[in-house]
């Protein structure tokens, strides 16, 4: 896969404080990778860096093969980019923000302007508001059309910078499945800053944690999961519970531990998926009725607060 961002040693001082330290990363195209970290992680610095609204202190990067030092021109032509706080013109209508940005990014061909306008407003659902003024609008329909205004120019790379924050759970619901519909339908490349643990979760398929400006930890949210917090358990119910049924468990290749109790037997091996058609298959011959068979996933939320306590959050 091709990276569409890569960053070497990228760091950001401000004082005598580096916000980001040293931060090396690769996001493929197509990707959608979030960086995950508490207040203060340095999320939003390592984006702005990114999409050349402050330069970097150490390090280099490069967005769409471009350097963010040398080729700033092309690579804020190639970054879309929802802040923190959405600019939109208030006073305006969507329709009269979309056009604005679009000039703003150089596109002049108007009727090309209009139907990206249109095509945008009616994928987030805004095209029937179009002649009012933004001022009326909810959070979450504002929220809408600060993406929509992010990707006007249909840029291959899209930072979204807390895209759900101040949104009721309905809303940010809402905000992240659009997000994963349009990432996969308009195939950006996507970084997403969150401090929440779902939406990294549920939108990203690469997550690297950041704390204190330093790359923690990162794979796929299954691969942290694992490397966070162990591996996964089995736990099989049974209609009767016999000491005969752990030790045969125990006794089989790969086994790591066997816990029993209400019946219940819970399992951990060196590869749990693996083995448990065989540990099926020996607790019926020793004559147990299995009622039910679980793969317990360790939750990742523990995992990730236990990690940013150790790591000395603010
Ligand atoms: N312009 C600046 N001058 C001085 N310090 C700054 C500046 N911008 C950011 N910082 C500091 O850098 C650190 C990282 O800030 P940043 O905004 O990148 O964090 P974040 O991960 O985005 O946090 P949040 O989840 O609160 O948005 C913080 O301690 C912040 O106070
Ligand atoms: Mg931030």
């Amino acid at each position: 896969m091709l990276p569409l961002i890569r960053t070497e040693q990228l760091s950001k001082q401000f004082g005598m404080f580096w916000a980001v330290n040293r931060l090396t990363l690769e996001v493929g195209e197509g990707e959608t990778f979030g960086l995950l970290g508490p207040n203060g992680a340095g999320k939003t610095t390592t984006v702005r860096m990114l999409s050349c609204i402050i330069s970097p202190s150490e390090g280099s990067a490069l967005v769409a093969g471009h350097d963010i030092t040398r080729d700033r021109v092309e690579v804020r032509r190639s970054v879309g980019i929802l802040t923190e706080n959405p600019s939109l013109y208030e006073k305006l209508t969507p329709v009269e923000n979309l056009k604005f940005f679009a000039q703003a990014y150089g596109i002049t061909n108007e009727s090309k302007i209009r139907a990206r306008t249109r095509e945008l407003l009616e994928f987030f659902g805004l095209w029937d508001r179009r002649d009012d003024k933004v001022a009326f609008f909810s959070k979450g329909m504002k929220q809408k059309l600060a993406i929509a205004r992010a990707i006007i120019h249909d840029p291959p790379v899209l930072f979204l910078d807390e895209p759900t924050a101040g949104l009721d759970p309905e809303a940010a619901k809402l905000i992240r499945d659009m997000v994963v519909e349009l990432t996969s339908r308009e195939r950006h490349t996507v970084m997403l800053c969150t401090h929440r643990l779902e939406d990294a979760e549920k939108v990203c398929n690469r997550v690297m944690i950041i704390n204190r400006g330093a790359s923690m930890v990162v794979g796929s949210p299954d691969e942290l999961r694992v490397k966070m917090s162990g591996n996964p358990k089995l736990e099989v119910k049974l209609v009767e519970g016999s000491d005969r049924f752990a030790d045969r468990v125990s006794s089989l290749a790969g086994i790591r531990g066997v816990e029993q109790f209400n019946g219940k037997l819970l399992i951990t091996a060196d590869d749990i998926s693996k083995a448990t058609p065989l540990i099926v298959k020996v607790l019926v011959e020793e004559g147990g009725q299995v009622l039910g068979v679980n793969l317990l996933l360790p939750s990742l939320e523990d995992a990730y607060l236990k990690l940013i306590r150790e790591g000395g959050a603010k």
